[in-house]
């Protein structure tokens, strides 16, 4: 399965498509991860918090493909972002990983109220410039955050990645990143088995296309311009999400997806505005 590449501003690609590993841990985790490498995924999304970093990292070392062609994300918890804290927990996925440089390293949550992004920020530079990393971005950050970092840095995010998925579209947030040049990458792509799946507009497009409603979401969120990173556990499922670029959504489907946004369509309210996450 060939999955296209997308350019980020700082000179190196993604895939369009990337694996969600949350929740995969330990050795049926690695076992996962490993069988996704083999169906074809590139892009392997873990985080310092989901504590399966090893478990990434082996299913690289098991997977029939080198080191090179695969690019693994990491994220630093709010928890370390004091400067120190931050470049130690940078440390400590390269050894958990035993990789010398990790491909993408984002900051998990603004938390604006705690108040340290920007310090956090300056670590994640310092360890692109150490050689620890080689790009670096964001999640969940609203155009006040992306700015701050940049007014304080001169350096921008190559990533945003957020929350977004049919009920949550986030359509200014996503222009905001591009007009940008920031990459956005879409977390809970298919709504992390909320009833998308029932959606009756959703269902009569993939009918009409002879495709599942996951494949239609995944197809929406390439055509859009976001990055999504399906999480799925079978064999079978993760081939299915990779299998959507040889069919294309009419400007009436996506006119058609864009109606089922919905003001409260996060799936656990998470603002980024007011959340924090440590
Ligand atoms: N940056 C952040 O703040 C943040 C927050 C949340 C998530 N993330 C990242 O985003 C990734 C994906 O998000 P997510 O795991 O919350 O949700 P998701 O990928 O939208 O949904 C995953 C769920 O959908 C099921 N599924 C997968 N493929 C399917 C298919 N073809 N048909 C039917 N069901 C299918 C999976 O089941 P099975 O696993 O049982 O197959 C799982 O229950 C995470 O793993 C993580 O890497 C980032």
């Amino acid at each position: 399965m060939s999955v296209p590449a997308i350019p980020l501003n700082d000179g190196t690609h993604l895939p369009a498509i990337g694996f969600g590993t949350c929740k995969l841990n330990g050795s049926p985790g690695a076992q996962a991860i490993a069988r996704a490498i083999d169906n074809g995924y590139r892009l392997l999304d873990s985080a310092f918090s989901y504590e399966n970093e090893g478990a990434v990292a082996q299913a690289m070392r098991m997977a029939s493909v080198p080191r090179e062609a695969l690019r693994f994300t990491s994220k630093i918890p709010g928890r370390h972002y004091a400067y120190n804290d931050a470049l130690a927990c940078i440390e400590e996925s390269r050894y958990r990983t035993r990789l010398d440089t990790i491909d993408l390293y984002l900051l998990h949550w603004p938390n604006p109220a705690q108040g340290l992004y920007l310090e956090a920020w300056s670590a994640l530079v310092e360890a692109k410039e150490r050689g620890w990393v080689t790009s670096i971005g964001v999640c969940n950050f609203l155009p006040e955050h992306v700015q701050a970092l940049v007014d304080a840095s001169g350096v921008k995010p190559c990533v945003n990645q957020i929350e977004l998925h049919p009920y949550f579209p986030q359509p200014e947030q996503l222009a905001w990143d591009k007009a940008n040049g920031i990459v956005t990458q879409a977390w809970s792509p298919i709504g992390r088995g909320n009833d998308l799946q029932s959606d009756p507009v959703l269902q009569g497009i993939a009918r009409q296309h002879g495709r599942s409603v996951v494949q239609v979401i995944l197809r929406w969120h390439v055509q859009l311009g976001s990055v999504p990173l399906p999480k799925a556990s079978s064999d079978q499922r993760q081939r299915d999400n990779l299998d959507v670029f040889d069919f294309e959504l009419s400007t009436q489907d996506m006119a058609a997806i864009a109606t089922l946004a919905r003001p409260d369509g996060r799936i656990l309210g998470q603002d980024p505005a007011h959340y924090q996450e440590l």
